[in-house]
């Protein structure tokens, strides 16, 4: 039985102020560990959004995490740095750093192995475009950028590594995918893996849906057999609503 798991991406929302009180919102709404619990704070708000969370039953994240262990690489984070912030996670691909700047599926390939390898849990986002899913590439799409944002990926990591299903149409656009589609993808991506890793990883990998996650939409959506939780934006940024949706997913 894989356990849920419910994360809130903040983007780059957030004041220091506000980003320790939303922190210490969220950690009084989540009172146990029924649901792994954890939040993404932009960057710079990664070590007191932390101290905030210490002893809490709610993780911290990062946005984003450099494959090189050290470098010169301006306004790039190492997996160490990211670790020693407080992070236990580090969402890798999302769309709007593989489309909107372009990460190319190599680099994505190299921070899955890098964090995974550091000890973080890596929350790889895969995802399709509407013109994709119109055309019927959905699964061409998916199947691509599973095989080569995993490529080479050693059986040992794979226990540190979370897939997030976040089609592209459906981020900040309140557009969510219905329950049916969701799940008929989750069930292509964990056949896929199962492909790369075995049938037995594939059952025990999460995969987390994300687009427009909200309050009235979450329970429907997680009931899905193959949908393991979700990555939430917006609706993360208020602490009763992202609470309402850990709630959803007991
Ligand atoms: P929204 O929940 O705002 O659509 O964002 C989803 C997302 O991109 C989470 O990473």
């Amino acid at each position: 039985m894989r356990k849920k798991f419910i994360a809130g991406n903040w983007k780059m929302y957030t004041t220091l102020a506000g980003a320790k009180s939303l922190a210490l919102g969220v950690a009084q709404g989540v009172t146990d560990d029924a649901v792994t619990v954890a939040v993404c704070p932009p960057t710079c708000w990664l070590v007191p959004v932390a101290e905030v969370l210490k002893g809490s039953h709610v993780g911290v994240g990062a946005q984003n995490v450099h494959y090189a262990a050290e470098g010169a690489y301006t306004g790039d984070l190492s997996p160490a740095m990211i670790l020693e912030s407080g992070c236990q996670y580090a969402i890798i691909g999302h769309s709007e750093r593989r489309h909107g700047l372009a990460e190319p599926d190599l680099f994505l390939n190299r921070k899955v192995k890098a964090a995974t390898a550091a000890g973080l849990t890596a929350i790889f986002c895969v995802g399709e475009l509407l013109a994709e899913r119109e055309a019927k590439q959905t699964e061409a799409v998916l199947e691509f950028q599973l095989a080569a944002g995993l490529a080479g990926l050693e059986a040992g990591a794979l226990g540190k590594l979370v897939v997030a299903y976040e089609p592209v149409w459906a981020i900040g656009t309140g557009k969510v995918a219905t329950p049916e589609q969701a799940q008929e993808t989750h069930g292509f991506i964990r056949k896929t893996f199962g492909k790369l890793f075995g049938a037995e990883a594939a059952s025990k990998l999460v995969i987390q849906y994300g687009g427009s996650v909200k309050p009235d939409n979450a329970a429907e959506i997680m009931k899905q057999p193959d949908v393991d939780g979700a990555l939430v934006g917006g609706a993360s940024l208020k602490a009763d609503s992202f609470v309402k949706i850990v709630q959803a997913a007991r």
